[in-house]
């Protein structure tokens, strides 16, 4: 039996990591009086585009921003389908509604959590015009079968990579040579946070053309210079846009986050290895798997409880964690059982795969900032729990 000790301090789910280097470029910014869209947003967006080996980055103000606006470019409408997962937060769905086309839900491989390929497939009707696979939890899709489905039925990919920038498909970096687009979440719990923000990768010259103005209220080219010496005052709106552009601000929390990228990964790494090793030792839950193809990120680390070897769920593992001092979340409550996607016909029962990993999961503290000691007494109060209510 583990020597169990609660500790006195909550360690919370997530935290950013912010350094002085972070806090000193936002005073720079700051001071130097350009606050909205401008040097920093730019910069931020080349960075962004060269560390993926990506031919365009556009910058938003969300993921849900840049996930709408890749199906815009593609003319995505009334009448049309789109295939994505349930798995996932609701904006990957709701994006598809903003369209005004309709969301048809694929079921997830148990073993990863990702869309299955061979549902994919069984979805796919005359009036699909694209898939939106989630590299859920930083764990990647098998992208050479999605691509496949996609080319065989002429299908536009757009990926939402909102957990997934480090991820690797087959020794790739996600987003480097992209056949269609991807989605970037940098919410202040992502691997790189601006406080809220996102950008939407390609290697498509129209796709980038399109999204740049869609996302700057319709506006023609640079018109965020309009302000500048030698700037000029005169723009055009060329078709209505919207407001989903990312901020100086943001772009400057950006551009350090991105400089420590591999620091803050080499953390993320160590502590995700950590985990895989204890919780593998661990009767009654269940460690994240990893295929072949992939490299994980560790954007999240979802533990999966074993209710068959354990007296007690999901749920009540989760308020034993909280008892112990331990933060943890849940990713997702599959989409299709929220009420605005029943009124579309979803329902529970729709999805097994889907639903028995929901009922499992609980997502564990994973990042940089963590110490050991508190990585080790996650573990412990994990240990803890499973022997106390081992069957
Ligand atoms: C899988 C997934 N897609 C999209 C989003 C939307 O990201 P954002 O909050 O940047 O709009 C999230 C949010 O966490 C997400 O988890």
């Amino acid at each position: 039996m583990s020597q169990f000790t609660k500790r006195e301090n909550f360690i919370p789910y997530n935290l950013p990591d912010i350094t002085d280097a972070e806090i000193e470029e936002m005073t720079a910014t700051l001071r130097s009086l350009w606050i909205a869209k401008g040097p920093r947003t730019i910069k931020f967006e080349q960075e962004f585009a060269a560390y993926l080996g990506a031919k365009h980055a556009v910058s938003v103000n969300s993921c849900t921003a840049a996930l709408h606006v890749s199906l815009l470019t593609q003319n995505i409408g009334p009448g049309d389908e789109v295939i994505t997962t349930p798995m996932t937060f609701a904006s990957t769905a709701s994006t598809i509604l903003h369209c005004g086309a309709t969301p048809v839900f694929a079921d997830i491989d148990y073993r990863t959590g990702c869309i299955d390929p061979d549902e994919i497939e069984k979805k796919v009707t005359p009036r699909t015009k694209a898939i939106v696979p989630v590299h859920y939890s930083g764990q990647v899709c098998d992208l050479d079968r999605i691509y496949e489905i996609a080319d065989r039925h002429g299908l536009y990919v757009s990926e939402d990579a909102a957990h997934a920038l480090w991820s690797r498909y087959k020794g790739r970096l996600i987003g480097n040579k992209l056949k269609g687009a991807a989605s970037y979440s940098f919410y202040a719990t992502k691997n790189l946070t601006t406080g809220d923000g996102g950008m939407l990768v390609t290697d498509d010259d129209a796709i980038a053309e399109r999204a740049r103005i869609l996302v700057g209220q319709g506006m023609s080219h640079n018109a965020w210079n309009r302000y500048a010496k030698g700037g000029s005052w005169r723009y055009d709106i060329v078709e209505p846009g919207y407001k989903y552009n990312m901020f100086d601000l943001q772009a400057a929390l950006g551009l350090v986050q991105l400089s420590r990228m591999e620091e803050m990964q080499k953390r993320r790494l160590a502590i995700a290895a950590r985990y895989q090793e204890e919780f593998a030792k661990i009767d009654g839950v269940e460690p994240p798997f990893v295929p072949d193809y992939a490299t994980h990120c560790w954007h999240l680390y979802v533990l999966r409880v074993v209710p068959e070897v354990l007296t007690i769920d999901r749920d009540r593992f989760i308020v034993e964690l909280n008892e112990r001092n331990v933060g943890t979340s849940v990713h997702f409550i599959p989409v299709h059982t929220m009420t605005a996607f029943r009124k579309l016909g979803w329902k529970e029962g729709d999805f097994p795969n889907t639903e028995r990993h929901f009922e499992r999961i609980i997502s564990l503290p994973l990042y940089p900032s963590m110490t050991d000691e508190q990585v080790e007494y996650v573990i412990e109060a994990v240990r803890d729990i499973a022997e106390k209510y081992h069957r």
